[in-house]
């Protein structure tokens, strides 16, 4: 049997947003967009004023990054994934051909910027995946307060407010469900994991928690029942 991550479609239309990805001088792009990447946090401006000045920088999860997405949805036969963070769409793509692979759900995304959710929209359906995937435009502090029961989320999204989404989302979670969150070691010089990192890893919270050295670091943490 073979998985829905390697039928042309889904592998074209993956393999071309990360080769336009890879093309990109992020540093200079981040740049461009006004943001210091190595000053405080928050930058000085709204989450919605950041991803306008960002619309067109491919952020995703890594090649390897993904293809743990898809395992680890694969693994704990996830019929709903929650998402923060779409950006283009690539870590929902392979969310979603697990999904299709664990016999099919829905992945609900959320994206706040609306040519990035225009395009993602566009790359779900060249991957023939647009079926599986709610893409909610708009705030994620709002757009995700109305769920289903969640099997595993990923929190992708900007990184001061990946605690406050999680909040939102934990009521949803059942016991065994996986939050996933990337980029956890990202060297931007300053704490902004470390609230995040106190919550998850206080067992008062009920996870129990690992950061894997994929790419930039993930962190994965199990809801306890
Ligand atoms: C790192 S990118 C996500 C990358 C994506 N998960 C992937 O792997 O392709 C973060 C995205 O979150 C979006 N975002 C940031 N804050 C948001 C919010 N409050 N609500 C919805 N989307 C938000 C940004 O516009 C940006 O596109």
């Amino acid at each position: 049997m073979s998985s829905t991550l390697q039928s042309d479609a889904v592998a074209s239309t993956l393999n071309r947003l990360l080769t336009a990805e890879d093309k990109q001088d992020l540093a200079a792009e981040w740049a461009a967009a006004g943001v210091d990447l190595g000053g405080e946090f928050p930058v000085g401006m709204s989450a919605a004023e950041m991803a306008e000045r960002t619309k067109d920088i491919i952020m995703s999860v890594s090649r390897e990054g993904g293809r743990l997405l898809y395992l680890l949805t694969r693994a704990v036969k996830a019929r709903t994934v929650v998402e923060f963070g779409t950006s283009f769409g690539i870590s929902t793509l392979y969310l979603a051909a697990a999904v299709r692979d664990n016999g099919g759900g829905q992945v609900i995304t959320t994206e706040l910027q609306q040519e990035k959710a225009r395009r993602a929209t566009e790359n779900f359906a060249a991957a023939g995946l647009g079926d599986l995937v709610d893409l909610r435009l708009g705030d994620a502090r709002e757009t995700l307060r109305d769920l289903p029961e969640v099997d595993l989320v990923l929190l992708d999204g900007w990184l001061d407010l990946r605690l406050p989404i999680l909040r939102i989302v934990e009521p949803r979670l059942r016991p065994g469900a996986l939050v996933v969150v990337d980029d956890v070691d990202l060297d931007i010089g300053r704490g902004v994991y470390e609230e995040f990192r106190d919550y998850i890893n206080d067992p008062a919270n009920g996870y129990f928690s690992l950061t894997l050295p994929v790419h930039q670091g993930v962190q994965l943490a199990l809801k306890l029942g």
